[in-house]
């Protein structure tokens, strides 16, 4: 398993296999801003609508590989305001319902962490449903939990469900 960077040319190419992971992660109730009978299409829509940024390189995106099949993904997003050029948010962390446990999250995270360092990015934010394994995941790699907002999103059975936000500082 290797984690790269991809292009946005690469990840046209790829809309598929991101779409994918996508419907899968909103199929297995995963709270990443879908509902259910998430679709490939809408995947394809959501994914293409990251490119611009990705192509601009106000965005970045890494994926996780084995033997040419995409395991997970996440994307790192620099914030636009000017006055935090020090800040970005992760988002879009999957990994494959079938390759869930076997580090490729933590693995992404810190490719992410590190990009963001290497960029001058040092404080990092994100949200994440309460008690979900994303939730375990940043507890795990070290990221700080700051409170939570109840109800704050939907999950995919439409079920109102707590968001918890996290920062963690990389420099
Ligand atoms: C969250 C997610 C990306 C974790 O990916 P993963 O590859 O399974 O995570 P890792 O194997 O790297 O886990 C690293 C550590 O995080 C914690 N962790 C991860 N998933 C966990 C879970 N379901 N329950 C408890 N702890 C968990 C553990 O401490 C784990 O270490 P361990 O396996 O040695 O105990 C994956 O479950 C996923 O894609 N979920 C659906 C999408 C989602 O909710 N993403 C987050 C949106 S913000």
């Amino acid at each position: 398993m290797i984690i790269r960077q991809l292009d946005a040319a690469e990840a046209e190419l790829r809309l598929p296999d991101l779409a994918d992971l996508l419907v899968d992660a909103v199929a297995q109730g995963a709270s990443v801003n879908f509902l259910a009978g998430f679709s490939q299409t809408d995947g394809h829509v959501f994914w293409r609508g990251q490119l611009p940024g990705v192509a601009e390189g106000s965005r970045r995106l890494f994926v996780a590989v084995e033997d040419d099949r995409l395991l997970g993904t996440v994307v790192l997003t620099f914030a636009h305001q000017p006055n935090q050029p020090h800040r970005a948010d992760i988002g879009k962390m999957l990994v494959h319902s079938s390759a869930r446990r076997r580090g490729l999250g933590r693995a992404l995270l810190d490719t992410a962490e590190e990009e963001a360092r290497r960029a001058g990015r040092t404080l990092l934010c994100l949200d994440t449903e309460e008690g979900s394994a994303g939730d375990a995941l940043y507890r795990a790699c070290g990221w700080t939990p700051i409170g939570t907002i109840p109800g704050y999103a939907l999950s995919p059975d439409g079920v109102p469900a707590g968001a918890t936000f996290f920062f963690k500082r990389v420099g």
